[in-house]
């Protein structure tokens, strides 16, 4: 018998539950001045949710720079790069929780519903710390064991596995086209908050419209 019930929540950090997506716009658009290459909101729609070499290579590649630096400048300018990010994320407070989500994962968790993170960031950790939210993860990927980048399903079906969630019973929460693939790949259910996520199972455009009464339902009662 298979009846419909919840068995994890999985989040993305980044743009997500708080608004570092912005932060890593503004380090990269540091980067692609200082390298003389164009760079704006739309085009950093392409690196939400790429890991930051990933992102690079991208940045470069629009250049017409791919070929102008070695591997090792390439990791320079990577590690630059998130020099500018670090600085940025120094001023990160519980204040800069986006609003309703830790209201939200703390819903989920009065339901005894495990909640994950499924962040490709090295600096997870870091921005949790600085949003005193830890202690609401069940269970958080470690990033340098995840081999594929989203949009495969790797990150999500780890977190779901460690949590030992049925990934067709479980939900996750994205902000990126790449993150939302990541989901539905993995089997479980997209919610998508912002722009551009069309393919998402549910989607809303900021955080204060999440609901998990709402959530819920859409889940349980989804095809
Ligand atoms: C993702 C962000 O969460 O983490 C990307 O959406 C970022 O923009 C990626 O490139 C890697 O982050 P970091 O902190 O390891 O450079
Ligand atoms: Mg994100």
């Amino acid at each position: 018998m298979t009846s419909k019930h919840i068995e994890a929540v999985v989040f993305d950090l980044d743009g997500v539950i708080t608004d570092t997506a912005h932060y890593h716009y503004l380090a990269w658009k540091q980067l692609a001045d200082e390298l003389g290459i164009p760079f704006d909101e739309d085009f950093n729609e392409n690196l939400k949710g790429v890991s930051r070499v990933e992102s690079l290579t991208l940045i470069l590649a629009n250049g017409n720079q791919s070929d102008a630096y070695t591997d090792s400048e390439i990791e320079d300018l990577a590690s630059q790069k998130n020099e500018y990010y670090k600085q940025l994320i120094q001023q990160l407070t519980p204040e800069d929780i986006l609003p309703g989500m830790k209201e939200l994962i703390e819903e989920i968790r009065s339901e005894s519903i495990p909640v994950g993170l499924a962040s490709v960031s090295k600096n997870a950790q870091t921005v949790l710390h600085a949003l005193e939210i830890e202690h609401l993860f069940d269970y958080c990927a470690d990033v340098a064991k995840i081999k594929q980048s989203k949009p495969d399903p790797e990150i999500f079906l780890t977190v779901c596995e460690a949590l030992e969630a049925d990934p067709a019973q479980s939900i996750g929460v994205e902000d990126a086209k790449v993150g939302v693939q990541s989901i539905q790949g993995s089997g479980m259910y997209a919610v998508g908050v912002g722009s551009y996520l069309e393919q998402a199972d549910l989607m809303v455009n900021e955080t204060t419209e999440l609901s998990w009464t709402q959530i819920k339902q859409a889940f349980l009662h989804k095809q």
